[in-house]
């Protein structure tokens, strides 16, 4: 039964000033509602007939609940015009999934959501990619776009034609159908007026009537598309699940999410990114970021501001009496930068613990169908965007150009503009490796050498952070080495990038070929910057460095510096003539403690951190004998404050020996055994499983991998405590099953 609100009610409170239609609303909903939580958490919006709800508990509580408050509200008050009744009947509508309550959305979700697996999706991200580079083809030269109609509505648009299997004939059709189910969508809430709302529905109709016809041939003909995978979906008796007529409205609703969710947050990213240049650069550098910057997006603005649902009973909620039949809006908007839940909750910060700590997507069982698409597309959007147009920004003048729907709106127009003279440039940094010359080569220490490398032509690198490295090849051919050298030049210089070398004595030939093969002109094949040892914010720094490990330290504490940190440096080595970039420290002062071995014996770490010291951080970089000393003497420190980088792989000593274990690579539709003498890279590889890789000792972070089941035995140097403990993530070089569990399941 779909309950439909007495019109029109009054309820109180009501929050004064509130305007789901104003100016202040569509350029932030958030800070709109932000004026409202605390005083009137929910409150009654006679616009709209309904009450809002901005208290992420209380929108929890609604969204746990679906007996007590339906979805049916979304979709029962949709007013089917009579004349189209005889094809699109209401109860078709009335079946739709955001407006669907169970038993019967949890058929048609099933029938639905083989179609939207995270393996699916993830499997699209090349085809995503590409298409996303087709398309600034397009407009690269031209310097500025609207992003929302140039870019991002082509991306997803084609993104989501191309998954349900439909050719560019219907490209017209499916734009069109986007916009006019947000139509009839909306019109639960407030009708349409004629002539506007029979134009609509006939054009819908229509568009229905040739999916129809398209889903009758794909259950003929089954392929391996959404439309496919939805047509052959059969019940116990050996019958479809579902009609084609109503396999039709469900394409209708994804013809219209998958495409504008998306659109959305990619734009409310770009904007983002604007007013937060850091985060910007960091991602640039550093790609795998753009998945967290997608996440935050969302967060901050979800797509869809808010979920409705409608009370079934009476009932009381966050001081308010809802009445049987209110209709109940949740804004996520509201829930998502609710201070109670949400630390800092307006900062735009990519680096929150859990950054899917957020309703985005809502939860329950009405949690969004398509968010692995949008999580795919989004951070495949954003990172091919400003790999391509580094340089583009929002225009000076962004209008407040949204389709005018009140507590939805949706971005119509976001002009951008970018610098031409980069296009060029950037192509030479998209390749995740790329060839540099030798720039210049210095003798820094005995035995350390630096080299810095460049495009010969002056041309700009792709930035990087503090603590970052860069993979560099070694030779050529089947005998090339790989490794890894901390970047140790100025970030803020982005027509170099320096490594420091110390010729090992027990070199594996890799420094060896640094000292004695790579001179000036000498050309190296590098990979772009990763960062596993990444500065955090903190008041104060307490660095240490051991040898050549004052490296990565090197432009820590330049932009420490700058940004009037407090911090100290020790720097310990074998001798005075051995300890590399002493005369770059020179300028720091009495800052900068410099302890050679055979003038003052081990470094007296104890006395350095006897007493701990709040909002501190102690970076520390160097041989094993003093990591594990730092590790030692920094304990009773606050978990978290220390900070290291290893050289070399962990020791660690094993009591048992290995046993077999098996892992299923849920991405890929792989499982296989992973024998006690074969690591969890190398099965991968032999089953045609793609895992980037570079170190296998566990030490470079290129192989992390997320775990979906399982828990690991982490056997890296990379991962903290905390974050082995977490088991989110595992370096499949050298990590395997922990004791008493038989299978992981990794995302690969
Ligand atoms: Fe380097 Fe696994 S390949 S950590």
């Amino acid at each position: 039964m779909t309950l439909t609100p007495e019109a029109p009610v009054s309820r109180c409170p009501v929050a004064h000033g509130f305007d789901a239609l104003g100016d202040d609303y569509f350029v932030d909903p958030a800070a709109h509602f932000a004026k409202f939580r605390d005083e009137t958490p929910v409150f009654f919006y006679p616009h709209l007939n309904a009450w809002i709800v901005t208290r992420r508990d209380d929108v929890e509580t609604v969204l746990a609940d679906w007996q007590q408050f339906t979805s049916g509200g979304n979709s029962g008050t949709i007013d089917v015009p009579e004349q189209f009744r005889a094809i699109v009947p209401p109860d078709l509508i009335t079946q739709i999934l955001v407006g669907s309550d169970p038993p019967s959305h949890t058929d048609h979700r099933f029938v639905a959501q083989r179609g939207f697996t995270k393996a699916r999706m993830q499997a699209l991200q090349p085809e995503i990619e590409a298409r996303a580079h087709r398309i600034i083809d397009r407009f690269e030269a031209n310097g500025s776009a609207n992003l929302v109609t140039e870019y991002a509505l082509e991306l997803t648009t084609g993104t989501i034609m191309a998954h349900m299997g439909l050719g560019y004939e219907h490209d017209a059709m499916m734009r069109q159908l986007r916009d006019d189910f947000a139509m009839i969508l909306a019109s639960a809430a407030e009708p349409m007026a004629e002539p506007m709302r029979t134009e609509v529905w006939q054009r819908y109709v229509d568009a229905t009537l040739v999916l129809r016809g398209i889903i009758d041939e794909r259950r003929e003909n089954p392929g391996t598309d959404l439309i496919s995978d939805m047509a052959i979906v059969t019940g116990k008796d050996g019958e479809p699940m579902l009609s084609s007529a109503q396999i039709a409205v469900h394409l209708t609703e994804f013809a219209m999410a998958g495409v504008d969710s998306t659109t959305q947050a990619v734009s409310n990213a770009v904007l983002f990114l604007a007013q937060n240049p850091d985060v910007l650069a960091e991602a640039i550098a550093d790609p795998d970021l753009w998945p967290r910057v997608f996440e935050e997006t969302v967060r901050r603005r979800p797509s869809s501001t808010f979920a409705a649902r409608q009370a079934q009973q009476d009932i009381e909620l966050g001081g308010a009496q809802i009445k049987k039949g209110d209709m109940v809006w949740m804004a996520l908007a509201s829930a998502n930068t609710d201070p109670a839940r949400t630390a800092r909750p307006f900062e735009f910060d990519i680096h929150r613990p859990d950054p899917e700590d957020h309703l985005a997507f809502t939860q329950g069982r009405h949690t969004c169908l398509g968010q692995a698409l949008a999580r795919v597309q989004g951070a495949t959007a954003l990172k091919v965007l400003f790999e391509r147009l580094p340089s583009l920004r929002p225009a000076a003048e962004v209008p407040l150009d949204f389709l005018p729907i009140a507590l939805l709106p949706v971005r119509r127009t976001l002009p951008v503009t970018w610098d031409v003279a980069d296009v060029e440039r950037a192509k030479k940094t998209v390749a995740r490796h790329f060839s540099l010359t030798v720039l210049e080569r210095r003798e820094e220490a005995e035995g350390v050498v630096s080299l810095t490398l460049g495009h010969a032509d002056g041309q700009a690198l792709p930035q990087w952070k503090p603590g970052a490295h860069a993979e560099v090849q070694l030779g050529e051919g089947d005998d090339a080495l790989v490794r890894q050298y901390s970047l140790c030049s100025s970030p803020q210089d982005a027509s170099r990038w320096r490594i420091g070398v110390l010729r090992e004595p027990a070199s594996r030939g890799g420094s060896a070929y640094v000292h004695d093969r790579l001179h000036e002109g000498s050309t190296v094949t590098v990979g772009l910057p990763r960062n596993n040892f990444p500065l955090r914010a903190a008041a104060r720094y307490v660095f240490v460095a051991g040898g050549i490990g004052i490296t990565p330290i090197l432009p820590m504490i330049e932009q420490v510096e700058a940004q009037g940190a407090q911090w100290s440096l020790l720097y310990g080595g074998r001798t005075r003539a051995s300890m590399a970039f002493l005369g770059e420290l020179e300028r720091y002062g009495d800052k900068v403690t410099v302890r050679p071995q055979d003038e003052y014996g081990l470094l007296d770490l104890a006395g350095l951190l006897t007493e701990p010291t709040e909002d501190t951080l102690i970076y520390c970089c160097g041989p094993e004998p003093l990591l594990q000393a730092i590790e030692e003497v920094s304990a009773h420190w606050p978990v978290g404050s220390l900070v290291t980088e290893r050289f070399a792989a962990k020791k660690i000593v094993r009591t048992e020996p290995d046993t077999a274990f098996e892992v299923e690579f849920a991405a890929s539709g792989v499982t296989a055994t992973v024998p006690a003498d074969t690591s969890v890279l190398e099965v991968a590889e032999a089953n045609g499983v793609r895992v980037l890789s570079s170190c296998l000792e566990g030490t470079c972070g290129t192989c992390e991998t997320r775990i979906v089941s399982g828990r690991a035995d982490h056997r890296d140097s990379i991962l903290t405590d905390a974050e082995q403990e977490a088991n989110e993530t595992m370096m499949v070089c050298v990590s395997r099953a922990a004791k008493g569990c038989t299978k992981l399941v990794l995302d690969a």
